[in-house]
């Protein structure tokens, strides 16, 4: 049964680099969630493995494989889920695909080895570099760095908040819906400077995760909404 929310125009979903960690936890809460969801790669035949990776388990699902461009070109709305390091060079092969919609953009800036380090990027963070670099006509909203791939890729209630940068209001009000359908809690965390908070958190959840041996620590916001 399709969990998608009545309120949401957006049906299918493109995942840059959903053969990976990351992309394939959201592809597979995604597509269960009752969305089309489009798994892009560099190469087409790697995309269409890890959709039929995903059919196998779940025949009724409704994904295909493609090359990045091409899944971007046929979705509603964009997900890049590739490492910082190819983080342009990959919009640059589908940035004409992007206008006129919303790119999710999940990457934190790590430069291992000292991924346990805070090392934002000069533009301020990943996030800000790729709404510079897609310009105007698409709106970016950050979101998803401090949820573990691991958790999104088995099939337990995961713990962690997500916290959702943007500076168009209504791409982040839609980003919170569809992580809403992903059984996880969205939050409104400010416009896409404030991705420069979000990003850094990373590499403090992956020093706690080392010195506390810890499988993914995640975040959770606390606090009593003032209707209580
Ligand atoms: N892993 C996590 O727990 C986690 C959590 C939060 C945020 N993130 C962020 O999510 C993003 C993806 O992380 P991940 O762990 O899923 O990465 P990953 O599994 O290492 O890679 C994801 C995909 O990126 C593509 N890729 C690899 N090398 C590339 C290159 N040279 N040029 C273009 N594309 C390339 C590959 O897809 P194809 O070979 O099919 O093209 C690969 O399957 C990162 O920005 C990361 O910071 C990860």
């Amino acid at each position: 049964m399709s969990n998608i929310s009545s309120q949401s125009n957006i049906k299918s979903i493109a995942i840059l680099g959903g053969t990976g960690d990351l992309g394939g936890g959201l592809a597979r809460r995604w597509s269960r969630a009752g969305y089309k969801i489009l798994i892009g790669s560099r190469t087409a035949d790697k995309g269409k493995l890890a959709a039929e990776g995903l059919l196998q388990e779940f025949p009724e699902l409704n994904v295909t494989g493609h090359e990045n461009l091409e899944a971007a070109s046929n979705a509603d709305l964009v997900v890049l889920t590739v490492p910082f390091a190819h983080q342009i060079s990959t919009l640059s092969t589908v940035k004409p695909a992007l206008k006129g919609k919303i790119l999710i953009d999940v990457t934190v800036p790590l430069i291992p080895p000292k991924v346990g380090t805070v090392q934002l990027p000069k533009s301020g963070s990943a996030a800000q570099a790729a709404q510079e670099f897609v310009g105007d006509e698409v709106a970016v909203v950050s979101a998803f760095q401090n949820v573990g791939a691991q958790h999104l890729n088995e099939d337990h209630d995961i713990v962690c908040d997500v916290l959702v940068t943007g500076d168009k209001r209504v791409a982040r009000d839609t980003v919170i819906r569809l992580i809403e359908d992903l059984g996880l809690k969205g939050w409104h965390a400010g416009p896409l400077a404030n991705s420069v908070a979000t990003e850094a958190l990373t590499s403090v959840l992956i020093t706690i995760n080392r010195h506390h041996k810890i499988n993914g620590s995640g975040i959770v916001i606390t606090g009593q909404s003032a209707s209580n």
